[in-house]
């Protein structure tokens, strides 16, 4: 069975490199990997696949940044070359970015099945890019693999039920696998200076956030007022609208450590001990469900819902008061459930796979 994988961005790295190593441990799999190109700098992309030992990708098609339709389109035409060059079996996707619509538009016109890692996310906000694209991506797919029972409630209503799993979340898997070695192995909190409790840990990245100047003013003033130093590992797209909205006095505050993009080790380092963390992304707000730290969450929206209803996770939205009020009040749940299924997500989702070619 050939398996071409697409990847593009930085979250599908981490993603990737789990599943990655299933599939090559089996003999009647083959996997080719294309890295779009669209995280392209050192910090966003080579320093995870030397890092997580991901294969280097096959096909990298360097599209670099632009608008949507500029990134998508760049992707479509050369990923079509390579899905008619290779001819895989299964093209294997991962979550919501530009990549992964490319991977499912190109696919689907050529008739070649897809698979989907992390299915039937919603956030019910059309305006924001990555909704777009898991909405095509799963109504294209042949195999939807979804981290919760939300996200299969999500497919089902919108009258997707044939070829849908559960089969908890693949970033579990990785948590898992590298937590412990990366708490041994990065030096990011003694060069720092944190220690454990002592600090909250902060990302923002996202379009909603980044490219309103108020919304982005309003985080950032809160990061001032908040009462423990915030950790910033500062995104490109965020250090540019800084820059260009002229907001360098709100980060030059000494409560606030400005730091580059972290590799995937210092993250887990990073969010493993902080006291909170506040965050925009995705990824993140399970990281820190996982990791048992209390995450408050700068949109107006959430896809993981489940961590809101457990408690350990506050959609806060973006005014600064707000975001202060609830930094003050929070408190450690008492309850941990294990919401993401139990760290064997890549085997389940090899084991589907094999099945479904008569393969096992
Ligand atoms: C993308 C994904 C988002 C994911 C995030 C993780 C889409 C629509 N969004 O957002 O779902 O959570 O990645 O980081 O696909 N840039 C660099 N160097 C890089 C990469 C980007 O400087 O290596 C800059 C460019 O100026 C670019 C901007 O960052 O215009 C945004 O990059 P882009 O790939 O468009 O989206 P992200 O914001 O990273």
């Amino acid at each position: 069975m050939k398996i071409l994988t697409v990847i593009g961005a930085r979250p599908q790295f981490i993603k990737a490199c789990m599943l990655s190593r299933m599939i090559r441990s089996d003999s009647k799999m083959e996997e080719i990997i294309v890295h779009t190109g669209q995280h392209y700098d050192d910090n966003m992309s080579a320093i995870f696949f030397n890092q997580l030992k991901l294969p280097k990708p096959d096909y990298y098609l360097g599209v670099g940044s632009g608008s949507h339709g500029k990134q998508t389109g760049k992707m479509l035409m050369d990923l079509e070359k390579v899905m008619l060059l290779v001819r895989p079996d299964i093209v294997l996707l991962y979550g919501d970015t530009n990549s992964t619509l490319a991977g499912s538009l190109t696919a689907s016109k050529l008739h070649i099945p897809i698979a989907h890692v992390e299915s039937g996310l919603r956030s019910f906000n059309k305006s924001m890019p990555e909704e777009i694209n898991r909405i095509v991506t799963d109504h294209l797919s042949d195999w939807l693999f979804c981290p919760s029972n939300t996200a299969i409630e999500n497919l089902k209503r919108e009258g997707i039920e044939k070829g849908v799993y559960l089969t908890g979340d693949i970033m579990y898997d990785a948590v898992l696998h590298f937590k412990h070695h990366a708490l041994k192995q990065s030096s990011i909190l003694n060069e720092l200076s944190l220690s454990k409790n002592n600090y909250y840990l902060a990302t923002i990245h996202r379009g909603e956030n980044t490219d309103d100047p108020e919304r982005l003013k309003s985080i950032l003033e809160a990061f001032q007022k908040v009462n423990m130093e915030v950790v910033l590992p500062l995104h490109p797209r965020t250090k540019s609208k800084i820059n260009q909205f002229n907001f360098t006095d709100f980060i030059s505050s000494s409560s606030i450590k400005i730091v580059e993009p972290l590799h995937y080790f210092d993250m887990l380092a990073v969010a493993s001990q902080a006291n909170a963390i506040l965050t925009d992304s995705g990824g993140l707000q399970k990281e820190a469900y996982m990791l048992q730290v209390p995450c408050i969450t700068l949109r107006d929206e959430t896809e993981w819902v489940e961590t809101v209803m457990a408690g350990w996770n506050h959609l806060v939205g973006t005014d600064t008061q707000q975001i202060v009020n609830t930094v003050k009040a929070l408190q450690v749940p008492k309850e941990y459930v294990p919401l993401f299924g139990d760290g064997s997500t890549s085997k389940k989702i090899v084991d589907i796979l094999m099945k479904s070619f008569g393969e096992n």
